[in-house]
């Protein structure tokens, strides 16, 4: 059903692809401590929705041809970002890339437990905005069902997993110190849902980006720490076993006052069901 939903939806990749401009991925310093530093490596048994994107094609064999994060919300549907699909990401538009693969069950990119299945089709939120980065998902089909038990569900908006002080896990294969040690390992890391004034003094309009609180959400520790970083991009950020956010931007990695800032997920499913026919998305069940 979300499937139907996403296809009426989201325009064909290659139209979406020549319209955008470059992503937004930060490049401004980071501490010594970022990422899933302040983290912790976990088995993928421990967040079996995350799932890893690959193109050995295009990213080359020594991490599985890890480029990004993404998650399972249905069987066959896996949510990421849409700036990981951006043509300067990519080198052209997803659709050319023949083996784009997502790689679920998997702790160690470098194993072969798991399994890896094909991307059948990739839809890119028309609304996304790569200047801001509101909006920032893409909705990406599979070939085979993963197993059931890789599924996580979706926080609606007025889900009590959104309220500030909240705690989150986010998880993905990024960057463990902000200088490009792209890990081998899954690994997660707790951080708080921050309230959305904090979110918007943080990043009023800088560089960095701007705050919008109604596309996205942020996440962190006041003093900084824990927290996603590159690579960990389209990846879960999941609270009381329900999903919140995907990775999306941030000053630096982990730094005090810049907070990671993630995709409102309420916002993908408000969006996904203002589709034509998007009502009838069922919801649990998929
Ligand atoms: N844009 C990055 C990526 O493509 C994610 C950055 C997240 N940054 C953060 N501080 N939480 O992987």
């Amino acid at each position: 059903m979300l499937r139907s939903v996403a296809r009426a939806l989201i325009r064909p990749l290659v139209l979406a692809a020549a319209t955008s401009a470059i992503p937004l991925a930060s490049t401004a310093p980071v501490a010594a401590d970022s990422v899933v530093v302040g983290g912790f490596p976990i088995d993928v048994s421990q967040a079996p929705w995350t799932v890893a994107l690959s193109s050995r094609d295009r990213f080359g064999g020594t991490r599985a041809g890890q480029f990004c994060g993404g998650v399972a919300i249905a069987r066959t549907t896996v949510l990421t970002a849409a700036h990981c699909l951006a043509e300067d990401v990519l080198g052209s538009p997803p659709n050319r890339v023949r083996d784009f693969r997502v790689i679920a069950g998997r702790t160690d990119l470098l194993a072969d437990r798991g399994e890896e299945v094909a991307v059948r089709d990739v839809r890119i939120n028309p609304g996304y905005d790569s200047g801001t980065n509101a909006g920032d998902f893409a909705v990406l089909t599979l070939a085979e069902p993963l197993p059931r038990s890789a599924v996580v569900a979706m926080a609606d908006a007025g889900d009590p997993a959104y309220t500030p002080g909240t705690q989150a896990l986010v998880s993905g294969w990024g960057d463990t110190t902000g200088d490009g040690a792209y890990t081998r390992r899954l690994h997660a890391a707790h951080v708080r849902v921050l309230p959305d004034d904090l979110c918007a003094r943080a990043y009023p309009g800088g560089p960095d980006g701007t705050y919008r609180a109604g596309s996205m959400l942020c996440a962190g520790e006041a003093a900084g720490g824990p927290d996603a970083c590159q690579g960990d991009s389209g990846g879960p950020l999941v609270a009381a076993g329900r999903l919140i956010g995907l990775v999306s931007w941030g000053g630096g990695c982990g730094r005090a006052g810049n907070p990671g800032v993630y995709t409102r997920v309420s916002e993908i499913v408000r969006t996904l069901d203002a589709a034509p026919g998007g009502q009838k998305r069922s919801h649990g069940t998929h």
